[in-house]
């Protein structure tokens, strides 16, 4: 029988034909699949290196993979945190002509890690706080946009080491839907589901002994609905002013970029008598820092990573005495004398380990940690070969992180400074 296969991709790439697509995935040779670790799931999932690149192949019903592959590439036009989409590929028999289920490819998102391989023994309650609070970002930036998710949970979920934070990204929109507008009924849904499905991979953590005995799982739930209203609140709730202290108005748009967003647009009315105001942040984008950073810079970083380097970036400016000066010209100052010298120094065989801005995070906290210690100015070069010496190269590599069971992970603490 003639294996008539169907592959819609995004960036066509023919090696895509030379997968062993008759094969089911659970049975796909160790040559193919790379083995990185893989968070909880119903369906079987593989990595795969595929020119030069890895993909996540999800085994799915046609149905299924062509609806959550339309959706993925309609959050990637949205610019959502969330996997990238790259090909459905349906049709798929066996050898013998028996029907396969239809696969899903989309990127691997490099350096990222479900949240059973960001600890190594237990969930500690900073981590778990930590896990929390991105997942909390991530609910409201998807809400923002109108997305329902219909299955938020740490296994859907991917995270990043973003400065002393992380930064989430959604790995499974198979159960969501793209909306003009959520209502604070579908919202209200979407995070009891998340409230529910945290506190059942506690409990799951729990039964394993993977938690550390001190964290309640139903109270780190309540925290997540907690930080996701508050959060929610902050962005969208309209703000009653005196028209006589119009500055509230910047203080508000102080407020929102503070916490990372900036506001596309507001919207303002008075009263008839002219005496209040009502203001409402009508679209607000993540991302503030990062993309004043960029602007600056040329570096395309996450949030927190990029408010520490815009604090070096001050910081610099300060000791060189060039407060005066117009910031794009220091910003170019800082990034060829300070940032680059500082991340070419790292060897390229240790540069797969971090991604390069959490390097110079590192290199940052390690460069603090020791003149704390020591008492004394630690110039940058110092620091940048003492972190590579003693920390960077015990640490292992997360770009692609070659595991082959989340279960079974290799001792590696959080985050470690210093
Ligand atoms: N693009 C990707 N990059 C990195 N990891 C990925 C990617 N796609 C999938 N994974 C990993 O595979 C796991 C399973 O994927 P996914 O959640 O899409 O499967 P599922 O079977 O639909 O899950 P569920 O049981 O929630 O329905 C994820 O938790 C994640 O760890
Ligand atoms: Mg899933």
């Amino acid at each position: 029988m003639v294996n008539a296969l169907n592959i819609s991709a995004v960036a066509p790439d023919p090696a895509l034909f030379d997968l062993p697509w008759d094969l089911p995935l659970e049975d796909w040779p160790q040559e193919v699949v790379a083995a990185l670790p893989r968070g909880i799931s119903r369906h079987v999932v593989r990595f795969v290196k595929l020119s030069g690149s890895v993909l996540a192949v999800k085994e799915i019903a046609d149905y299924a993979a062509k609806r959550e592959y339309d959706l993925l590439k309609e959050l990637a036009n949205l610019s959502a945190p969330s996997v990238a989409p790259i090909a459905v590929v349906s049709g798929r028999r066996t050898a013998k002509g028996q029907p396969l289920d239809s696969a899903l490819l989309t990127q691997h998102l490099r350096f990222s890690l479900p949240y059973r391989a960001l600890f190594s023994y237990r969930l500690r309650p900073d981590m778990a706080t930590r896990l929390l609070d991105a997942l909390a970002l991530l609910i409201v930036q998807m809400h923002l946009l109108g997305f329902y998710w219909g299955d938020v949970s740490l296994s859907n979920t991917l995270f990043r080491r973003d400065a002393t934070e992380f930064a989430a990204y959604m790995v499974d929109a198979e159960t969501g839907a793209l909306h003009t507008k959520l209502s604070d009924g579908q919202r209200e849904y979407d995070i009891e589901l998340a409230r529910t499905n945290v506190i059942g991979e506690l409990m799951d953590l729990e039964a394993g002994s993977m938690l550390e005995e001190d964290l309640d799982p139903v109270a780190v739930g309540d925290l997540l609905v907690e930080r996701y209203q508050q959060l929610w609140r902050a962005l969208t709730e309209e703000e009653t002013i005196s028209a006589d202290a119009r500055w509230r108005l910047q203080d508000r748009i102080n407020r929102l970029n503070g916490l990372g967003f900036d506001v596309a647009e507001m919207s303002m009315q008075t009263d008839p008598d002219g005496t209040t105001l009502h203001i409402r942040p009508q679209v607000v984008d993540a991302g503030h820092h990062s993309r004043r950073l960029f602007r600056l810079t040329g570096l395309d970083v996450q949030e927190n990573q990029a408010r520490r380097l815009l604090n070096d970036l001050d910081t610099y400016r300060v000791h060189s005495d060039q407060t005066d000066v117009d910031e794009s010209f220091v910003a170019h100052d800082w990034l060829t004398h300070v940032f680059e010298p500082a991340v070419r120094s790292v060897p390229r065989d240790l540069r797969g380990k971090l991604e390069l801005p959490q390097i110079y995070h590192e290199i940052l906290e390690h460069r603090w940690f020791m003149s704390q210690r020591e008492s004394r100015y630690v110039p940058l070069e110092e620091a940048v070969k003492s972190y590579i010496d003693t920390v960077l190269t015990h640490r292992r590599d997360e770009s692609e992180l070659i595991l082959a069971d989340t279960l079974q992970l290799p001792i590696q603490d959080d985050i470690q400074m210093g």
